[in-house]
């Protein structure tokens, strides 16, 4: 079996050990002859990489490992690049969720002013990324799953078209653990019809392999309890302020019965009661700054003072397996029906098609192939039309330099009650972002 070669950019990554240990996990299908980690952060690079280093020579000693700084290094002699990088790290999060609620507004990571925000800054890391990809191994796919995923990936559509990106989202994976659990099957008996942006979309049907249709048994569920279920089979999303979005959904699904809702669309349709509940001294940046992020470096710091990974402080990330399942269909040519965020072109036929949508697709060693959803109700088509110019938009003002573009992407994002309030919230963006953002007249 054909061995590959890997390069994580955003090495640093609170979810760099998880995805390393997955990527062990499997070996099986998807064997690795060099595993390299990149960040731009010299220190948490070293951190992570020097426990990793440790975890590899005890448990794959014949995988080749490294970690730099260095792009050369790093992207040269590589198959795949797995991309999860935060340009701006949390320090950045914190201010994208603070800013807009000084101002009553929606302060998250990938929604509303704090999601264009953090757009801005991925661009710039991310084109550099797929540049230096390019560079050093113009044969690589790059398999992307940072975030805004929908403002990155039409970034890719627009400045970088021929570049091997596939864009990738985990939500709709962690909802669909639930999903089967609801119904008492797994993930991988399932088969789905989706359409949406991304986290921003509908599930329109869930079948088992068999063709019994399972949608109306969920939604019953889900009008009860949201997506909450009984044993925690999504792993990823667990913390406190994530139980409160799972349950959300049964709201979601009250004003709109018809399909199963992703859960982000809480804070397009319900952006007042995520105010009232939110906590501006204390936001999700927070949680995941003293939980996640400081385990997962206290652990790799352990690992590297006892000098060995044997205590078992890093954990596994199963949820992320997905990743593989991505590689190995590019790899292997295996077919994998998957979501993933493409160019429509006419596979949401009453849509754009230049939008970038996330619909399921069959992906092979030639790349992706979206599957036809057919026309999508004016309830959904219109809010989606909406959120879609704010993302357009965004990619507009960030190529031209333009204030007043990104003035109006904010004021089209449903989550603003005003070009004024969007105005002031876009001042304070631009003073917080100095030095990330592209200089704005
Ligand atoms: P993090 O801040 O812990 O890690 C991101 C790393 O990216 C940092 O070490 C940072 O230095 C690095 N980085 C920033 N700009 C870079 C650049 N230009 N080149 C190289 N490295 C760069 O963040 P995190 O919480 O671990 O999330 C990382 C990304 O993964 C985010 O975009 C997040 O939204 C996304 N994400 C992934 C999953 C998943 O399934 N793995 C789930 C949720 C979110
Ligand atoms: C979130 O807010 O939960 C996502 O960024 C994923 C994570 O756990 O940080």
């Amino acid at each position: 079996m054909k061995k590959f070669s890997v390069v994580i950019a955003g090495g640093g990554s609170t979810f760099t050990p998880g995805i390393v240990m997955m990527l062990l996990d499997n070996q099986d299908r998807f064997p690795l002859r060099k595993l390299k980690l990149y960040d731009n952060d010299e220190e948490r690079q070293r951190i992570l990489g020097e426990a990793l280093a440790i975890l590899l020579k005890e448990n794959a000693p014949d995988i080749e490992f490294s970690f730099t700084t260095d792009p050369e290094e790093a992207f040269t002699d590589t198959d795949f690049c797995m991309a999860h990088i935060r340009v701006g790290k949390y320090a950045m999060r914190e201010q994208d969720e603070k800013i807009p609620l000084k101002y009553g507004v929606v302060g998250q990571e990938t929604c509303g002013p704090g999601g264009i925000a953090y757009g801005l800054r991925s661009i710039t890391g991310m084109m550099e990324i797929i540049d230096h990809m390019e560079k050093y191994s113009p044969q690589c796919w790059m398999l992307n799953y940072s975030n805004p995923a929908s403002i990155v990936a039409e970034a890719c559509r627009v400045m970088r078209p021929k570049a091997k990106v596939l864009n990738i989202c985990d939500m709709p994976v962690g909802t669909l653990r639930r999903m089967s659990q609801i119904i008492g099957k797994t993930p991988k008996d399932l088969e789905v019809r989706y359409f949406g942006l991304n986290h921003f979309g509908w599930w329109t049907s869930v079948k088992d392999k068999e063709g019994k249709e399972y949608l109306e048994d969920i939604k019953a569920y889900v009008a009860e309890h949201g997506y909450l279920t009984q044993i925690e089979v999504d792993t990823q999303h667990t913390d406190p302020s994530w139980q409160d979005t799972h349950r959300k959904a049964k709201d979601l699904l009250a004003v709109n019965p018809r399909y199963l809702p992703n859960t982000y669309l809480k804070y397009y349709l319900y952006p007042d009661d995520v105010v009232a509940h939110a906590n501006a001294a204390y936001t999700r940046a927070n949680e995941v700054m003293d939980g996640r992020e400081k385990t997962v470096f206290d652990a790799a710091k352990a690992i590297v003072a006892q000098g060995t990974a044997k205590g078992g402080e890093f954990h596994i990330d199963a949820h992320a397996s997905f990743i593989v399942d991505l590689a190995r269909a590019i790899a292997y040519n295996t077919h994998e029906r998957m979501l993933m965020i493409v160019e429509n072109q006419g596979a949401i036929a009453n849509f754009p098609d230049d939008a970038m949508v996330e619909v399921p697709c069959i992906v092979g060693s030639h790349g992706v192939e979206p599957l036809a959803q057919g026309k999508i109700p004016v309830f959904e088509q219109t809010l989606m039309y909406q959120q879609l110019m704010v993302e357009k938009m965004v990619v507009e003002a960030y190529q031209e330099g333009s204030y007043q573009k990104l003035w109006q992407a904010l004021t089209l994002s449903r989550t603003i009650p005003s070009a004024k309030v969007a105005k002031a919230i876009l001042d304070d963006l631009i003073e917080a972002n100095r030095g990330y953002w592209p200089e704005l007249t």
